[in-house]
């Protein structure tokens, strides 16, 4: 487990599936995902056995939040691949209960999940994907001090139109800074 102030990340399990099926098929949750075909069950499940065979550094994490005594699941976030030998690793997050967004959340996981990489996996760079359009999560890496570093010109499609896709990155000595 790896607790922090307000949320914990935990691993997860087969019962939090449908959980993420229903976050999965909102489009709202699904536009900074690209996810854009509706989610079954079953692939999820399938999705599931592929987690259970990758490397545990690389399987996701549920994230939950403290209500009085209990935690509630709230969305999930980790590392997608982790390359050992240049020791880069690329994150990924969604809060799927929308009525958690835009009360510091997000930006407390993804805190937590660069302090795990470089401080538990020893991690040298972080770096992550981000649409052009989701202004939200920008907002949220740029305050965690992630820097741009390149974009890749109307690279994903969503909603008629093409969107850049914004690469970010952040070094060892710049989160020890
Ligand atoms: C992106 C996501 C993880 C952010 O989580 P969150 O808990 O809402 O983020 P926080 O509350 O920590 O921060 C949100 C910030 O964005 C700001 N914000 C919200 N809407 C915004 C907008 N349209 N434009 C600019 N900033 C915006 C908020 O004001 C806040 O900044 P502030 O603290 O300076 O006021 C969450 O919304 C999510 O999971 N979205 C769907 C999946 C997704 O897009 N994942 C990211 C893939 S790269």
């Amino acid at each position: 487990m790896i607790y922090g102030e307000r949320v914990r990340l935990r691993h997860v399990e087969r019962d939090d599936l449908s959980q993420f099926v229903e976050w999965l098929n909102d489009p709202e949750v699904t536009m900074g995902l690209s996810m854009h075909i509706p989610l079954s069950m079953d692939e999820e499940e399938s999705w599931y056995e592929q987690v259970l065979k990758s490397p545990n550094e690389e399987r996701p994490l549920c994230v939950e939040v403290k209500l009085g005594e209990d935690w509630q699941l709230i969305g999930n976030s980790g590392f997608f691949t982790i390359d050992w030998r240049s020791r880069n690793g690329e994150i990924g997050i969604f809060i799927g209960d929308k009525a958690y967004w835009d009360q510091g959340y997000g930006t407390e996981v993804v805190k937590l999940i660069l302090q795990h990489g470089f401080s538990t996996l020893n991690l040298h760079r972080i770096f992550l994907r981000v649409f052009a359009d989701n202004q939200r999560a920008i907002r949220v890496y740029e305050k965690v001090g992630f820097v741009h570093e390149g974009r890749q010109r109307q690279a994903e499609y969503h909603d008629g139109e093409f969107h850049d896709v914004i690469f970010m990155g952040m070094l060892r000595p710049e989160w020890d800074r």
